[in-house]
């Protein structure tokens, strides 16, 4: 089968078909979304908390992101992937930022690049997309802006933010953005915003009506140690099921039972007697 391109997945609008997207940070995860038929496995810098054990994105390295991305293009081969900007790389010069994105393109492998923000951000936009390299847009609640909007709290809950939003979509969209991620977005005004778009949004805690959906995978495979919000649905409780199969494990060992002579290597006795 081959790679879901950004024209398949604005194909997918156009036909009404729902979008599917995950995060994914290391091959053997990559190898499972890939086989599940996901249209786009997203190495985000939620890479940060949920794998690199930081309170939030910020700490996330340009480096980080590329050892995690490569881990990813290994190991899918349908699903396109889409590496996040971490926090820096895309806010200090254009020339920078364009820099950075070809490195998720040119050494991680990736085929698109996601970066947060809307008008303030279209320079870089703009930029990066004259490098020839496509872009998911991310707005709402963009984790690297925590310190700036004082804590995870939902964007466009009124008028003035509302508002922006939808500017921030639609500058997006004529920058030339493939897709737009909706984060933390009340339902209804992500609906409108999906409604006006031309081109996909995907949302994550913005409700039924976008295009798509993307959740962070350890959080819908309930492998998460820290809080669970509200937007995320567990698909599978794996948490405890790990935790029961090392406790079996600790135990076995400590009694002998593992390993098992099926588990163990044989070799013929008069080998074995002519050793010493
Ligand atoms: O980093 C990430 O996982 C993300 C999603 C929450 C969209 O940006």
């Amino acid at each position: 089968m081959a790679r879901v391109t950004t024209a398949t997945i604005r194909d997918k609008k156009a036909k009404n078909e729902k979008i599917t997207m995950l995060t994914a940070y290391d091959y053997g995860m990559a190898v499972l979304v890939d086989q599940a038929g996901i249209d786009m496995i997203l190495v985000g810098d939620s890479v940060g908390n949920v794998q690199l054990g930081y309170e939030n994105t910020l700490a996330v390295t340009m480096d980080d992101m590329v050892h995690h991305t490569r881990a990813v293009v290994r190991g899918s081969k349908h699903a396109m992937v889409v590496a996040d900007m971490p926090f820096l790389s895309y806010h200090i010069s254009i020339e920078e930022a364009v820099r950075n994105a070809g490195r998720l393109i040119q050494e991680g492998g990736a085929q698109a690049v996601k970066l947060e923000g809307g008008e303030e951000r279209l320079p870089v936009v703009q930029a990066i997309l004259n490098a020839e390299i496509p872009i998911v847009g991310h707005i709402g609640l963009t984790p690297q802006s925590v310190n700036q909007f004082g804590g995870f709290k939902v964007q466009g809950k009124d008028l003035e933010t509302a508002r922006k939003l939808i500017r921030d979509a639609k500058l997006l969209e004529e920058a030339g953005v493939f897709s737009i991620v909706l984060e933390g977005v009340p339902g209804p005004l992500a609906a409108k915003i999906t409604a006006a778009a031309t081109v996909p949004t995907i949302g994550i805690g913005a409700g039924k009506d976008c295009d798509g959906q993307v959740l962070v995978i350890n959080d819908m495979l309930g492998i998460n140690q820290g809080h669970i919000p509200k937007f995320v649905k567990r698909f599978a409780d794996l948490g405890p099921a790990i935790l029961e199969a090392l406790r079996d494990y600790k135990s076995e060992v400590e009694e002998g039972t593992f390993p098992g002579p099926e588990h163990s290597y044989t070799i013929k006795d008069d080998v074995l007697e002519r050793l010493y």
